[in-house]
């Protein structure tokens, strides 16, 4: 059955195509700039979350007040603070696509998210996920790497 030409063009698809596609899939959110600074302060409490996953005025609205950052208190010395909000502004997303309606913008909130995550949302409501913050509980190795441009 595998000699047939049918089932070669599939195989080639799966093993040959496919990488490739998620590779590139992969690429659009790593930042093309970074910021050691971003690296260090911003991934004590969580990964530092790849800044083309929110728009730049969300970024810059959660720099502005890192002091009540959901319920803790993220500051940062003003030339620090400064330095990483020019970057994650430089390097937000265009789209508002990727904006949320919260109070404080979140990147698990926004429409994408759940729509890119239905699955993983289903086991966090069903209690085995503890928080979907956590993005290296399910994106593992170099999938997370890539994604936050490691
Ligand atoms: C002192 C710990 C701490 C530091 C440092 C910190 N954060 Fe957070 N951050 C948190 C907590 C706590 C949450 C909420 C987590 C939750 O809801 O499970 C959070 C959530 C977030 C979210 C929303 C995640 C979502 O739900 O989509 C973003 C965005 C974020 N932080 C960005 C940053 C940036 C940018 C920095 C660096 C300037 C930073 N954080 C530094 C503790 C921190
Ligand atoms: C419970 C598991 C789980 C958690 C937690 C999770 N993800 Fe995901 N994520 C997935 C799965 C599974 C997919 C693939 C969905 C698909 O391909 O349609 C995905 C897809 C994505 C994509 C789209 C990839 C692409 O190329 O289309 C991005 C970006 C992403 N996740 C970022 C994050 C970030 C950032 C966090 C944390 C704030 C996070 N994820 C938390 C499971 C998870």
């Amino acid at each position: 059955m595998i000699y047939s030409p049918s089932a070669w063009r599939y195989l080639f698809l799966f093993v040959v195509v496919l990488p490739f596609a998620v590779a590139a899939r992969e690429d659009a959110w790593q930042p093309r700039e970074d910021n050691a600074a971003w690296r260090v302060e911003c991934s004590g409490c969580h990964i530092a979350f790849p800044p083309a996953l929110l728009p730049a005025d969300d970024w810059l609205d959660i720099m502005s007040r890192l002091d009540k950052h959901y319920g803790v208190d993220a500051s940062l010395e003003p030339k620090l603070s400064r330095e990483i909000a020019a970057y994650l502004e430089r390097n937000g997303a265009r789209s508002r696509m990727f904006g949320s309606r919260e109070e404080i913008p979140r990147i698990t909130t926004a429409d994408w998210f759940a729509g890119k995550h239905q699955g993983a949302i289903r086991l966090w409501r069903k209690g085995k996920v503890k928080s979907l913050v956590d993005c290296a509980a399910c994106h593992k190795g170099p999938d997370i790497e890539k994604m936050i441009g490691k």
